[in-house]
């Protein structure tokens, strides 16, 4: 891991408030207005949030919000822009049946470079008008308006995984899961000289904003997170949860710099107190010896028989950490998605794995991003990309696929040549390559990446 790289700035505030304060997608509002249905913005200072608010939850199958929840999620949420669709009809018509909420957002791609990325969350539709197309009209909605807001990707995570590769979406970021038996696992690591200290979770929720603001250019996926999150993991709102049980540690290293924190929550084991669990909540670590330290004071606390964690990357180096490996039960699931809207600017923002030319021929079912492309990756990595006119023949391997199989392959997190076999993609020889397997071989070293991509966080 590096630090002495600058992370590169991402999007501007001024193009944050523009999204946040655009109108919503004409064409959908058209759609949803001929069912008798009011797609609109809802704003976040007046008294329709409170509604807006009560609507997700219900969503998401939470119980009611209380004022004090209420106000406390409103204070946060000066950052999204928020949608909802009314239906006039009904018996409560100030409690929309729909909502979204979205931002601006910075994603990480490979080489360093944070790109502008529209991210979804809170996507709901009340069980009594669900499957009529308001998700659809919705979701369509926000990836125009982001297109129209000159924003090259989307992205969000899911309840679900069965509901958006139709907008062409994929899961690009892996998470692993891990269940670590700690009286088992043995650590091999490195013992850094630095201290690890207990600090205040106010502490904490200062610290790891500024701690992720200095890395999270370094693992593509990562997003720059919202402040509310920050709370949530510190449980530093006045309606947080269950706040009493985290706590929270910071790595300070020889130089006396704190490089790393980590929140945590301990369950004891009133059976056997030998047998307590703790969950991490979140790590960050600046650089190695703040992961080993952190990790090792983690998996050796005593009392405690199983550590766990469930946003982590599928190449994490504590595996080689531990001398038995079998100590750790890993789950990946799929986590962070991701949808290129425009192919150019997206393409351009990464870096490549391997020099090389690469006709890609995109099909978009919502027409956003449909067109054949040529992306020319230099030695170093960075790419030059052009659409390509109908009729204008390329002498290179030409990679055919959706725009959900490109977005998959977008931040490395799959081989080309998995999805190849996977029967997603096609490829034809041309250039340097003459047969198909080295047309897959050179496209997969091209779009390949040498780390997993990771997100640390739901949104
Ligand atoms: C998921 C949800 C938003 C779908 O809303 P909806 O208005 O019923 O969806 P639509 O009618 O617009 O359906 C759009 C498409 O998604 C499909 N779809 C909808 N819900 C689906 C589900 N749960 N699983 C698989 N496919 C689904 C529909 O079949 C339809 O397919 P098509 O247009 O390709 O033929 C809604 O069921 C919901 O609020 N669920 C609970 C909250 C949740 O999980 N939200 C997602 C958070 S990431």
């Amino acid at each position: 891991m590096s630090t002495s790289e600058i992370a590169p700035a991402g999007a501007g505030e001024s193009d944050r408030a523009a999204f946040r304060a655009g109108p919503v997608d004409e064409e959908s509002r058209a759609r949803l207005a001929a069912g008798g249905l009011d797609y609109r913005r809802v704003a976040v200072a007046d008294e329709e949030f409170a509604s807006w608010l009560q609507a997700v939850g219900r969503g998401f199958l939470d119980s009611e919000r209380s004022e004090a929840q209420i106000a406390s999620i409103r204070e946060r949420s000066g950052y999204r822009r928020v949608t909802g669709v009314y239906d006039p009809e009904g018996p409560m018509p100030e409690v929309p049946v729909s909502t979204i909420a979205s931002w601006l957002g910075d994603l990480a791609v490979p080489g360093g470079a944070l790109i502008p990325s529209c991210a979804i969350s809170a996507v709901t539709v009340a069980p009594t008008h669900r499957r009529r197309g308001i998700a659809r009209a919705m979701l369509e909605g926000e990836l125009r308006a982001a297109q129209a807001a000159g924003i090259p990707m989307a992205m969000l995570t899911v309840s679900e995984s069965t509901l958006y590769g139709r907008y062409g979406f994929a899961p690009a970021a892996p998470r692993a899961g891990w269940r670590i038996e700690t009286k088992r696992a043995g650590w091999i690591g490195p013992r850094p000289e630095g201290r690890i200290d207990f600090i205040p979770r106010e502490r904490a929720r200062e610290l790891l904003p500024v701690l992720h603001d200095r890395v999270r250019h370094l693992t593509a996926g990562e997003i720059d997170v919202p402040g509310s999150h920050w709370d949530n993991f510190a449980g530093t709102t006045p309606v947080a949860e269950k706040a009493g049980e985290k706590r929270a540690v910071q790595y300070t290293d020889a130089a006396g710099e704190v490089r790393g924190a980590a929140i945590y929550a301990v369950r004891e084991n009133h059976d056997d107190f030998t047998k307590s669990t703790v969950s991490v909540h979140y790590l960050l670590a600046e650089n190695d010896d703040a992961y080993a330290a952190l990790w090792r004071f983690l998996l050796e606390l005593d009392l405690v028989a199983e550590v766990t964690s469930y946003e982590l990357a599928v190449d994490e180096p504590l595996l080689w950490m531990i001398a038995d490996q079998r100590a750790a039960k890993v789950s990946v699931v799929d986590h962070q998605y991701v949808r290129v809207i425009d192919v150019v600017a997206a393409l351009e923002n990464r870096r490549y794995g391997a020099a090389g030319r690469l006709v890609l021929d995109v099909a978009d079912p919502l027409g956003l991003a449909t067109g054949r492309y040529l992306l020319e990756a230099a030695d170093d990595g960075a790419g030059r990309v052009r659409p390509l006119e109908d009729d204008e023949a390329v002498d290179a391997v030409t990679v055919v696929l959706g725009i959900a199989e490109l977005s998959a392959t977008y931040l490395g997190g799959v081989s080309l040549a998995t999805l190849v076999r996977a029967g997603r993609v096609q490829v034809a020889p041309g250039g340097p390559a003459s047969t198909h397997s080295e047309a897959v071989a050179a496209a997969s070293r091209v779009l390949g990446w040498h780390t997993a991509p990771r997100l640390s966080i739901w949104y």
